[in-house]
């Protein structure tokens, strides 16, 4: 095994399970490494956030130098020069923490982004394959989206935090010079805490329908623009629309709705607020005419009904912020983080490929009600060719979904060299076959990328070797850009015949002890077909070989055939011998005109 496929194992068995809450998975897998950079920026951010508490004072202080008498042996500017130099210093103080603040954001951000993103990724491509049945590409892919900007909402939280302390402060200062203005104060600010408290589970529960809405419409818009030939070919435009509609209207109503709460959540209490300032401005006048406040007090006063309002108005914007940022990222996480059906054992050991003897042992399957294997024996020894034949649906790409353990049978087991497949790694039950899938997809890389897939590493011989045993390479050498051609979105640029031939390459190049091939030549002309066989006969060699065909003639020389039918098998034996028998096998190779299977129904 490569050093990048042991990396890759290790990460794996790591990704066995996440953690059930968003905030462990943060921690867990997000912040390691990056503590000390998040806790300077948190420092720095603090410092920063007291210019709320230090303006009003700045304001005091310098009206203060008017009103009060200059100490004595000072000239007045003297005494007002160190006013000023003390409130520049704090400026300037505040600037500096600004820079070290975003200096230090910038050390952890994207490192963060990138542990969620990769953590995330590796646990898709991890999931079992019914985890990707049930989803859309594009749907999961936005859910990792969610789960990344989830994390930023723990500047809006810092922020919401350092915005409590500035006005924790501030209501202090203004108790220490007047109490009734104080309790006015109190007043606006346990309202606004009590309404923000009420209001916060219609706000999540209302971004959290606007997420959902949203990538449903993401995931199947994505789902329509990636199927636009099959659109094309029926024309499909109007009926995509209105298959999208109801999706898009749902959407646009959480929209709104988020909208509408959002702003019911801080318009209303603005209202109160002009109110509270009238009051404000009549106490101070009317405690002037007392003489229980001073002119510098009166101007700080002021000045902080606007920095606390302005202050408790920031608090409240941010909270839609993280109710939207956090409510998007735990709804996506929670269906991320979905167990895997499909788990290495604790400690399972690697897969010993000594001969490639294959035997499924009273395997029974179904994918959710319908049982598609029942009790299914076979035994293919080692180095055996065996041809797997039976008409659609009768359960052939079933049987190897489970020996490459896509999914775990129901019942039964099945053993390679008397090893059972579910207590060995999957990643050296994966790497012991080369599979040739029904319908092989592609990257968007080169055909190159693409062949060099099933080696990684590979030179450019060993890929142009793979290459020519596959019949790929005159048609690649055919391509402007030869191997280096890219082949376009799961490989549109080529040809059905010709993407089965890279997907052959692919195999080849893999060198894998046992070999299974779905429907591997369908798509090729018969020529082709032929001058594959030879390569295949010759990798088949020594090889325990399982291929699934419609065409009856690829399996001739086939050590083997079984013949499926509903799951079971009801004809086996070697091509002439089932001839003989005149059963089921015989029946289809008469049906076959021009090489074809002609389907019947079951
Ligand atoms: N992911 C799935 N979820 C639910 N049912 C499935 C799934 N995949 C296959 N099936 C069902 O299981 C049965 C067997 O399918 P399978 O793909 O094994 O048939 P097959 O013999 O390979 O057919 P074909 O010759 O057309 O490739 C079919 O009835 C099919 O509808
Ligand atoms: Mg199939």
């Amino acid at each position: 095994m490569s050093r990048k496929q042991s990396q890759k194992s290790k990460l794996s068995a790591q990704n066995l399970a996440l953690p059930k809450s968003l905030w462990k998975f943060y921690f867990k897998y997000a912040v390691p490494g990056s503590w000390g950079a998040l806790i300077a920026w948190a420092v720095f951010f603090f410092i920063v956030s007291m210019d709320g508490v230090l303006f009003p004072n700045f304001q005091r202080w310098f009206v203060a130098l008017f009103e009060n008498p200059v100490p004595n042996g000072m000239t007045f500017m003297g005494h007002a020069m160190s006013t000023v130099m003390l409130i520049v210093a704090l400026l300037l103080l505040i600037d500096i923490s600004a820079l070290a603040r975003d200096v230090f954001r910038a050390r952890w951000a994207p490192l963060v982004s990138n542990r969620i993103w990769t953590q995330l990724s590796d646990y898709v491509h991890d999931q079992s394959i019914s985890f990707w049945t049930g989803r859309m590409a594009g749907k999961v892919h936005t859910q990792i989206l969610y789960v990344t900007k989830g994390f930023e909402a723990i500047v809006d939280f810092w922020r919401i935090v350092c915005l409590f302390a500035v006005v924790a402060l501030n209501m202090g200062l203004i108790f220490s010079i007047n109490t009734y203005v104080a309790i006015m104060f109190a007043i606006v600010f346990v309202f606004r805490a009590i309404y923000s408290w009420v209001m916060v589970k219609p706000m999540n529960k209302a971004a959290k329908d606007y997420s959902s809405a949203n990538s449903d419409v993401s995931g199947k818009s994505v789902d329509s623009i990636s199927n636009f030939s099959v659109v094309k070919l029926f024309a499909g435009t109007a009926r995509e629309r209105a298959y999208l509609e109801p999706s898009r209207q749902r959407a646009i109503k959480s929209h709104k709705y988020k909208f509408y709460v959002q702003r019911w959540f801080w318009g209303f209490p603005m209202i109160l607020w002009d109110v509270c300032y009238g009051i404000t401005l009549l106490l101070c006048a009317w405690l002037y005419t007392q003489g229980k406040i001073t002119v510098a007090e009166i101007v700080f006063t002021n000045s902080v009904f606007f920095t606390v309002m302005g202050t408790i108005g920031q608090i409240v914007n941010q909270i839609p912020n993280i109710t939207d940022t956090l409510g998007a990222a735990s709804r996506a996480y929670e269906e991320l983080s979905v167990p895997m059906d499909v788990v290495d054992m604790p400690n399972a050991a690697q897969l010993h490929v000594t001969c490639g003897d294959i035997e499924f042992r009273n395997v029974s399957f179904k994918y959710k009600r319908k049982w598609v294997l029942r009790n299914f024996n076979l035994h293919i020894k080692c180095g055996e060719r065996v041809g797997l034949v039976g008409a659609s649906g009768a359960g052939k790409t079933t049987l190897v979904n489970l020996l490459m353990r896509f999914y775990d049978p129901n019942a039964g087991e099945i053993l390679i060299d008397g090893q059972n497949i579910k207590n060995v790694t999957q990643n050296s039950l994966r790497n012991s076959i080369a599979f040739i899938p029904q319908e092989p997809t592609m990257f968007n890389r080169t055909l190159r990328e693409n062949i060099e897939y099933g080696k990684p590493g590979a030179t450019m011989s060993e890929i142009r070797r793979a290459s020519k045993r596959a019949a790929a390479h005159d048609f690649i050498m055919d391509t402007d850009k030869k191997y280096d051609s890219m082949v376009g979105d799961r490989g549109i640029k080529l040809s059905g015949g010709q993407r089965q031939r890279v997907a052959i390459a692919r195999a080849f190049l893999k060198d894998a002890p046992i070999l299974v091939l779905d429907e591997a030549t369908s798509a090729l002309d018969s020529q082709t077909e032929v001058a594959i066989q030879k390569s295949f006969d010759e990798l088949a060699s020594g090889r325990t070989t399982l291929a699934i065909a419609h065409r009856l003639s690829t399996l001739r020389n086939m050590n083997k055939i079984v013949v499926m039918k509903n799951g079971r098998i009801i004809e086996y034996g070697h091509h002439d011998e089932l001839l003989r028998r005149r059963g089921e096998y015989a029946r289809l190779w008469k049906m076959q005109s021009g090489g074809f299977l002609q389907e019947d129904n079951q």
